[in-house]
């Protein structure tokens, strides 16, 4: 390889590391793996989970420690693994969840306490966040709330909804612990508290929200009610002195290196040097060499941007980089000091020094703490960020702003100082630096007397997302005046580069900082930051309200700080910073009858069975299993385009590329190519021509992961456009595209309603799709066995019966030959119920032909791009009312963007019509389905399934209604509320209807009536900080609406030492099935759950099984499991007399009698005929009701959950701590579809949003600062097994609260700008939707262009 040359010819060196103490030594590595892969295919350490790849999610979170001889201690870092270069690793030390406990020696505290406090649903975010929170007590013993927020920033969890992983591991901090944490015993000066915890209390038994500590909240609940979902008294102590100690070799190991390093790959030379010399040597003799740090920029671009960077240099560790010091001017840091090393040196100056000299490092701190996770800005250094050029870098427009100097030299022309002003950034992604020069230090400058300094950062998140917009101001007056000296404007978002409102600035030079002001700057900022209506990246009208909006809180801030008065009190809230208190909570629930056996596990908060495992690393996902020998990688060629012909693939260059062993396509198929869940209209490869863009073509094999992907570009695919091309739902009206029949659901006589009604009510309104993002990606492992054609399949599924029938399909045998095995999943959602299929039937294709095991795990983005979403729905409404507020008749048509192929739309679309009344008697109804086809992927069942659809077109509506009526939101809901008895738009009756219970109680809960005072007096006082309050409530009609589904079934083996095997045809995806399976079964057999196990989910055991799905499946498998058990005890039945379980289990199997029996059930009583409108849909209905109030900023359009209450009727709980880790966790999954969950897509049909840098799910931060949920107490369900009711999905439409107090909230601000009356908001109500909504003379500035006058850059499906 000649570009090494300059290194020498010196053998290739050997990476020497530690994992978990053990010393690795490797002299063949390749520089182009990660961490995460070493650790998972070499070491096989598979605790750390891959689930995004770009440092987006944490999963992958481990802990790296190092030497550090300057500051002559080991530093400790949480670091993404996904993203660490494996060759960054020599001379440091690894740890891995594996490395701290297991559940075969000792746990440590912090996976217990996840575990305990039931923080691990699916488990596959786990090892990460125990990582992290590992970190944070190796740095800090005892940390502080705001540090135990902070080291989660970079860290997502799908399923829990965060509550109790905080509450669990608040445990550790000082504000729980007190001063010493309890460790003084008698002697701690909070011992009260400790005693408390020692009492069996929880964290959360606190008295956050008005609720007494003996769980009397004031209306009705009390003795029987319990707020403890763990004992706090049971957590094993933190004794830090028992934590491994870094191995002595690494002392001097980094650092003081003497020799360069040099790693060669099969692609990629990886260069450690000795010296900074050296690099500057190496860059001058090849210049294009790429300089990696953090890689958090060049990982990504690696792996996303298809980007070959053949030679890399690491200089991070270069002491010439590597510090800070004070300087009369400022501090000047080495570039690669990373950005974690920033923020503290920073905040140890902000401490230390005047504050006027400080605004700068100020401003820093604050932008640094909305900048990535802790684990990106602990890699990430200040010279990657500024020369990756990005236009969205955050730290960019704040040096730009403070004219910060850096130097940087080469190795001719030596060292010079290059000025950060509106010359620096000359392109895209370009800089004043020629590609010779390295970038030595910054120096950032103290502010002075008369100058101030702010930042700002608007992102689709707070937390760990990248700005849409960001900017930095500086101004300096001449000295005792407001008269501006020089000011400094710089934005990014705005342009291909961070830039300066240059002329802006030049024109504010000389005027005074007063009210005249403001109408000059905007006006000019208008002029300096254009966008064009196409501009990549979209938002324009929001993008450049942001500029003047920022520019205005700059304006307001240094107003209040040279003379208080002349800012007007209720504009003082446009200045607050962000500031966000730690979160509490309380749950309560219902505790089983005195009285109940011990060893009855039901109605216990019991731990979810595999949370142990879990918080180890020990639980296997599919592709955690072991290599099976001669097993190979599967790589997909994936469709480009939305509706195209296939004129020819050609694999020819794949196939000459390292590793591959075959092409595998439509032709190969064995059996039948055709193929699909519900009807038979998709293909297994698509033969002829592709109808969406991310749509299977063909697949490569090849002996790993790498070569297959990277083989699987390399195939050639040639298409011819086909018209039309059909994205949206509007173009699918437009071309009548539908999946027929039409459902229809019809009652009453809508014409003469109408006619009787005092208003009616038009509008139109559309609810975004919603990526399913489970942490673990889609996955496969196929094994053929080359006997009669047998073949098993290990799947991540919540159908494997589906599974193994389009697999047998696509293989042309018969069923019984192919059998799906799933242990677990991470996470479903819904997104696996069908689309795996999608993806297992090819795996079982490729093994066909293969002839070996072949394995896939897709990446996120193919996973965001093959799968399907939730369907975004466009409903179109008219409603007839009284001027009372009772509603006589609606006429609704509900659109659903399908995608290319039905799969289960006319199931959800059904759900969304059955649900479009919620909770409210209406007495005349049309509502209309129609299922558009269009060319994109086929979109799937997501937890509500069509119901939160539904729901929320019949909340907006409702609160148009009050709006008109002109009475309160509570009161136009209450009077149309059903009632005992009612009937539904499809004629079924209501019995033992909770909703007014559950609305009642969580009214009072939440002290509505007051608080709704209090929100409304906070919104006189502030005109840019508005506060929303509101309630809803929700019925969710459990059973698929499919009838035949509705049957479940169970295999139960008693073994001859008493132990029990239970199996189900239901599949364990983190919601706790199996948890609440073997409650029931212990129940039966009068056992302790630890007798029975569950070992997996397979077709040879139960087959036929329904998928695990619509929320009954604890309902359909614990009826199976309860008479499957049932059968078994009648067995025993004659050796009861005498002796223990274990005797009469050995006696009756001496007496040959069977110890192994099947359940089977069927719901009763299900029959529906849509075109009669008469039967019964479901079995039977959950309720609930949630209060939510938030705050927003009317300027940025940034939102914060304050408080949430929810009451839940989940009958009587099977177990409550699953429960209500299933509220709490779909309500923030709710949260994400309603405030935040945007996909982006081209008009193309190409969808931009493939990751979690673009698509935001809620993080640790989103969740309500207060959230207390209840079960309703007292409400047993004759319907269910042991009284229960589902709970999956029942709560996620309560997320909508958050939904309408903001619009609540947008009301007041556009009250005061005398906007009166309802408007539109559709769902999501992101930063854009409420910014633009509280429409002001800032807004105004910014008309949108003509529709139609322009192609946007993304649409709306
Ligand atoms: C999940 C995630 C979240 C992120 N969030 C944010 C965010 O909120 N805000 C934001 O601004 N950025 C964000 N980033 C971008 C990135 O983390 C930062 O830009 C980071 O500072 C890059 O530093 P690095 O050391 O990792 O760069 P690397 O990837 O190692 O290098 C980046 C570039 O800098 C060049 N370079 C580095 N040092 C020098 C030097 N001394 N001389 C010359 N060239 C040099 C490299 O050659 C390379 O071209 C995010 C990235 C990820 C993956
Ligand atoms: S897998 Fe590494 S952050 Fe997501
Ligand atoms: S438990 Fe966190 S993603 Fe499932």
């Amino acid at each position: 390889m000649p570009e090494t040359e300059p290194c020498g010819n010196e053998r290739k060196s050997e990476l020497v590391f530690f994992v978990n103490g053990r010393r690795v030594v490797d002299q063949d590595v390749d520089p182009e793996m990660t961490l995460l892969t070493y650790l998972r295919s070499k070491l096989r350490l598979t605790g750390a989970k891959l689930g995004c790849g770009e440092g987006g999610c944490g999963a992958c979170t481990v802990m790296v420690s190092r030497y550090n001889p300057t500051q002559r201690k080991v530093l400790h870092l949480a670091v993404n693994a996904c993203l660490a270069p494996i060759c960054s690793l020599h001379g440091a030390a690894v740890t891995t969840v594996e490395g701290i406990g297991s559940t075969r020696t000792r746990l440590h505290p912090v996976q217990e306490r996840i575990a305990k406090a039931h923080g691990s649903q699916c488990g596959f975010c786990t090892p990460g966040i125990v990582m992290s929170m590992y970190t944070l007590l190796r740095n800090h013993p005892m940390p502080d709330m705001e540090q135990l927020e902070a080291a989660f920033q970079g860290n997502l969890c799908r399923c829990t909804g965060y509550r109790p992983i905080l509450e669990g591991y608040k445990t550790f901090t000082k504000e729980f612990q007190g001063c010493c944490g309890g460790m003084a015993g008698n002697g701690c000066c909070r011992n009260g508290k400790t005693e408390q915890a020692a009492n069996g209390h929880t964290a959360n038994g606190q008295t956050a929200n008005g609720h007494t500590a003996n769980g009397d909240t004031g209306n009705g609940w009390n003795e029987d009610v319990s707020k403890e979902l763990f004992q706090v008294s049971e957590f094993r102590p933190l004794d830090p002195t028992q934590e491994p100690i870094f191995p002595p070799e690494l002392m001097k190991a980094d650092g003081s290196e003497q020799t360069t390093l040099k790693f060669v790959g099969e692609r990629v030379t990886w260069i450690k040097p000795a010296t900074f010399k050296e690099v500057l040597e190496l860059k001058t003799k090849l210049p294009h060499a790429k300089l990696v740090v953090g890689n958090s920029e060049i990982g990504v671009e690696v792996k996303f941007k298809n980007l070959d960077y053949p030679l890399i240099i690491a200089p991070g560790h270069l002491p010439e980089i590597n510090f800070h010091k004070y300087t009369e001017h400022g501090i000047t840091f080495g570039a690669g000091c990373t950005l974690t090393y920033l923020n503290d040196t920073l905040a140890e100056a902000i401490n230390d020094l005047p504050e006027h000299q400080t605004r700068l490092f100020a401003a820093i701190v604050e932008m640094l703490r909305w900048f990535a996770g802790h684990q990106i800005r602990n890699v990430g250094c200040i010279g990657g960020n500024i020369l990756t050029a990005s236009p969205i870098s955050d730290l960019n427009p704040i040096f730009l702003s403070a004219g910060c100097t850096m130097t940087v030299m080469s190795h001719q022309g030596g060292s010079r100082v290059v000025k950060m002003d509106h010359t620096f950034f000359p392109g895209y992604r370009k800089t004043a630096l020629t590609p010779e020069e390295v970038m030595v230090s910054l120096d950032v400058p103290f502010t002075k007397e008369g100058e101030y300094f702010m930042a700002y950062k608007q992102a689709k998140r707070r937390d760990d997302d990248i700005a849409i917009v960001n900017a930095a101001f500086r101004v300096q007056f001449e000295e005792g005046t407001n008269v501006i000296q020089d000011i400094a404007l710089s934005f990014g978002g705005m342009a291909p580069t961070t830039v300066m409102a240059h002329n802006t600035a030049n024109k504010l030079i000389g005027l005074k900082w007063d009210n005249d002001l403001l109408p000059e700057a905007c006006s000019c900022l208008e002029d300096d930051l254009p966008l064009p209506p196409s501009v990549p990246g979209g938002m324009v009208e929001f993008r450049r309200t942001l500029t003047t909006s920022f520019f205005f809180k700059f304006y307001l801030t240094v107003q209040q700080r040279l003379n208080l008065k002349d800012v007007p009190p209720p504009y003082r809230s446009a200045c607050s910073l962000y500031h966000r208190e730690p979160p509490h909570g309380t749950q309560m629930y219902q505790e089983v009858p005195e009285g109940q056996a011990r060893e009855d596990a039901v109605g216990r908060p019991i731990m979810h069975l595999s949370a142990l495992k879990q918080v180890t690393g020990e639980a296997v996902y599919t592709d955690d299993m072991p290599r099976i020998q001669g097993e190979l990688y599967l790589g997909l060629v994936l469709s480009k385009k939305a509706h195209a012909k296939i004129v020819s693939i050609d694999p020819s260059e794949a196939l000459k590329m390292a590793g591959v062993e075959m092409f595998v396509s439509a032709e190969d198929v064995p059996g039948s190519n055709i193929t699909g869940p519900s009807i038979m209209d998709e293909e297994v490869f698509a033969s002829e021509k592709v109808t969406c863009v991310g749509q299977i073509v063909g697949a490569v094999l090849a002996d790993t992961q790498a070569h297959a992907q990277r083989a699987a570009k390399a195939v050639v695919v040639q298409y011819e456009d086909l018209e039309p091309k059909i994205i949206t739902i509007e173009d699918a009206i437009l071309y009548q595209s539908f999946f027929h029949p039409i459902n229809k659901i019809e009652k009453g006589n809508l014409e003469e309603a109408f006619e009787k009604a005092d208003q009616i009510l038009e509008g139109e309104l559309r609810i975004g799709g919603q990526e399913h993002f489970y942490l673990e990606t889609c996955a496969a492992i196929v094994v053929p066995h080359g006997e009669d054609g047998e073949m098993e399949i290990f799947c991540s599924t919540q159908n494997p019966t589906k599974t193994q029938m389009l697999a047998a399909k696509a293989l042309g045998v018969p069923a019984n030959r192919v059998v799906c095995r799933m242990k677990r999943m991470g996470g479903g959602f819904g997104g696996k119920e069908t689309r795996t299929c999608v993806i297992s039937s090819v795996c079982a294709v490729a093994a066909h032909k293969v002839r070996r095991p072949v394995r896939i795990m897709l990446d996120r983005d193919e996973d965001m791009v093959i799968t399907g979403t939730r369907h975004p729905f466009l409903a179109k409404y008219k409603v007839g009312f009284m001027s009372d507020g009772r509603v006589l008749a609606l006429d609704i048509s509900l659109y659903s963007n399908a995608g290319n192929s039905l799969d289960l739309s006319r199931g959800v679309m059904d759900r969304a019509l059955f649900h479009s009344d919620n909770v409210y008697t209406i007495p005349n109804v049309r509502a209309v389905g129609y299922v558009c086809k269009t060319n994109t992927p086929s979109n799937t069942a997501f937890r509500g399934f069509g119901g939160p659809q539904g729901l929320f077109f019949a909340e907006c509506w409702m609160s148009d209604v009050a709006v008109k009526c002109g009475i309160s939101q509570l009161k136009v809901r209450e009077i149309n509320m059903h009632r005992e008895g009612d009937l539904t738009h499809y004629n079924m009756k209501l019995d033992r209807c909770q909703i007014r219970r559950c609305w009642e109680e969580c009214l009072k809960q939440s002290d509505f009536h007051t608080r709704r005072r209090q929100v409304d007096r906070f919104n006189g006082e502030n005109r840019w900080k508005k506060r929303g309050l509101a309630a809803v409530p929700t019925k969710f009609g459990i059973s698929f609406t499919a009838t035949f589904l509705n049957q479940a079934g169970a295999l139960v083996h008693v073994y001859t030492d008493g132990s029990v095997l239970l199996t189900h045809g239901g599949t364990e995806m983190g919601q706790g099935l199996h948890t609440k399976m073997v409650q029931v079964a212990g129940r039966v057999l009068k056992i302790p759950t630890s007798r029975i196990h569950i070992s997996e989910t397979s077709t040879n055991t139960v087959p036929n099984s329904s998928p695990t799905a619509a929320s009954a499946s604890s309902d359909l498998y614990g009826m199976a499991v309860k008479i499957g058990c049932e059968t078994i005890l009648q067995r025993l039945e004659p050796y009861m007399g005498k002796g223990s379980w274990d005797d009469w289990v050995r006696a009756a199997y001496f007496d040959r009698v069977g110890l192994s029996a099947t359940g089977f059930y069927r719901t009763p009583g299900l029959e529906y005929d849509m075109q009669k409108n008469e039967g019964r849909p479901f079995n039977y209905f959950c309720y609930g009701a949630a209060v939510s109030e938030v705050e927003i900023d009317c300027l940025t359009g940034d939102h914060t959950v304050l408080r949430t209450d929810v009451v839940m009727d989940v009958g009587d709980s099977l177990n409550p701590a699953i429960d209500i880790g299933q509220v709490e966790g779909a309500f923030v999954q709710g949260c994400g579809l309603f405030t935040m969950e945007e996909q982006v897509y081209s008009p193309d049909g190409v969808l931009y949003s493939r990751g979690p840098g673009m698509y935001k799910i809620p993080g640790f931060a989103d969740i309500p600062i207060h959230f207390n949920v209840s079960l309703l107490r007292g409400a047993p369900n004759d319907k269910a097994i042991f009284s229960s009711k589902a709970v999956g999905e029942p709560p996620l439409f309560l997320a909508s609260s958050v939904f309408f107090a903001i619009k609540d909230a947008i009301c007041s601000a556009r009250a005061d700008a005398g906007l009166k009356g309802t408007f539109r908001l559709d769902s999501p109500a992101t930063a854009e939707c409420i910014r633009m909504a509280c429409e002001d003379q800032f807004t105004a500035q910014f008309p949108a262009a003509e529709p139609g006058s322009f192609r946007p850059w993304a649409i709306k499906l």
